[in-house]
């Protein structure tokens, strides 16, 4: 699927009256957590865009797993090569999941951040990179350590920001690689980005484009193959997977090509004395050749369960359902108001389970610890590891570190765990604090 919102199958999900159904199974749903007032309620976790909790059926994968644990691609006993097994089993599971290409390469990393900076380690000899400045720090910063980067001012609607992109790439030196990174929904307004015309535009200019699906690859289905991109990088713990493993998976050629993220075992076919006293090595060319030392099979497993979690439930009704909700919590806040939306697309801009936004006259870690003291809601409020764009969006101009400035905003984010209940508890908080 697209995940352009302006397409008809997305349109679709938005607009249509699919029924609305359960939340998946999550931990955490019955903790009771403290109030200020001394007595407990159950949690409302409502920060999913920083870290999803466990899906029931994942934790249970891997319980059942875990007493079959062995070492992957390193040992002759049973147990090894079930987990070897499993391993690579669970690779062809996220390649499915993601639709890759037949010939694209699954690395499993450690997380989204770690997926992008192995990218960028991997580019080519002199390649240029294109980068809005309203991307998260992590898909913003890995490029200039590698790379000539360009970083595009904020477009205010999506045609402008392939506009943008066009104009930059019509104007670079087309002899030389380039590569664009772009977010598929913001981890700050949830807003979804046009990634397959931007991925039209790099191709159009003979560069290449990397999806940073973070917040996207939770909250719809994504397809590299139909979306045109050529990498797409995610984490598992915002995918109800928190055993701490991520991915970079799409075109294996500059993967191939460049030294390997990791010196270290698992990533060599030969290593041999050489004539100098030296050693000399034979790199493995496949998805290993990045994964040098033990894997992490329960994080790899963890993630492949929950992308058949999500398929089985019908990710495109999970969809439809975040939806919903997503429509109770815009028309409650926007009833608000002291209560200012942050939004870079404006009006009509279609967005994922994730909402930034300031309350007028209040401080937004003030208000973050308010749901928390005496709503029992998770929430987390600063700049959310993408400075430039709230400071764009809030008018803050102060603060160096996540949670600083004087604007920082509160984020609300939620996805196919959710109950109805944590959302109408939100609304109904912020209702009164913001009365
Ligand atoms: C859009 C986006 N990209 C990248 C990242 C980095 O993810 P991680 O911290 O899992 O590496 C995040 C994390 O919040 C994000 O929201």
């Amino acid at each position: 699927m697209s995940v352009n919102l302006d397409t008809p199958a997305v349109e679709a999900i938005v607009t249509s009256d699919v029924t609305v159904p359960a939340p998946l199974p999550v931990l955490g749903t019955d903790v009771a957590v403290p109030l200020a007032d001394g007595t407990e309620i159950p949690y409302a976790a409502l920060d999913y865009a920083a870290s999803a909790p466990a899906l029931r059926r994942v934790w249970d994968d891997v319980a059942a797993y875990a007493p079959y644990y062995g070492s992957v691609h390193r040992g002759a006993g049973h147990l090894s090569r079930l987990s070897t097994d499993l391993f690579e089993e669970s690779r062809r599971t996220v390649a499915g999941f993601l639709g890759c290409r037949e010939d694209d390469q699954v690395v499993f990393t450690r997380s989204t951040t770690d997926s992008l900076n192995l990218l960028a380690t991997a580019l080519p000899a002199g390649c240029e990179v294109f980068v809005f400045e309203t991307e998260h720090h992590a898909a913003l910063l890995p490029w200039g350590r590698t790379a000539d980067v360009t970083v595009l001012d904020a477009p205010r609607t999506p045609v402008a920001a392939v506009a943008a992109l066009e104009a930059a790439l019509a104007a670079r030196d087309e002899t030389r690689h380039a590569l664009v990174c772009v977010t598929g929904a913001s981890n700050v307004t949830g807003e979804l980005w046009p990634v397959p015309e931007l991925a039209a535009a790099a191709h159009r200019h003979g560069a290449r484009i990397v999806l940073d699906a973070a917040q996207l690859v939770p909250h719809l289905p994504v397809d590299v193959a139909a979306l045109d991109v050529d990498w797409v990088a995610f984490s598992g713990h915002k995918l109800y997977a928190p055993f701490g493993a991520g991915v970079l998976a799409g075109r294996a050629d500059w993967l191939r090509a460049a030294e390997p993220y990791l010196a270290g075992g698992g990533a060599t076919r030969r290593v041999a004395r050489d004539g100098d006293g030296g050693v000399t090595v034979d790199w493995n060319t496949d998805d290993s050749r990045h994964e040098a030392g033990s894997p992490n099979v329960i994080g790899a497993y963890a993630i492949a369960s929950a992308c058949r979690a999500l398929t089985d439930a019908g990710f495109e009704h999970l969809a439809g359902r975040e939806q919903v909700l997503l429509g109770r919590l815009t028309a409650a806040l926007g009833e608000l108001p002291r209560v200012r939306v942050l939004s870079l697309f404006g009006e009509g801009a279609h967005r994922v389970g994730v909402l930034s936004f300031v309350v007028d006259g209040y401080d937004s870690a003030d208000f973050a610890a308010a749901l928390s003291d005496r709503y029992g809601i998770g929430v987390r409020d600063g700049l959310f590891c993408a400075h430039p764009l709230v400071r764009l969006l809030t008018g803050a101009d102060g603060g160096d570190g996540c949670g600083e400035g004087p604007l920082n905003a509160v984020r609300v984010s939620f996805g196919a765990g959710t109950p109805q209940e944590h959302v109408e508890r939100f609304v109904r908080a912020v209702r009164e604090l913001a009365a």
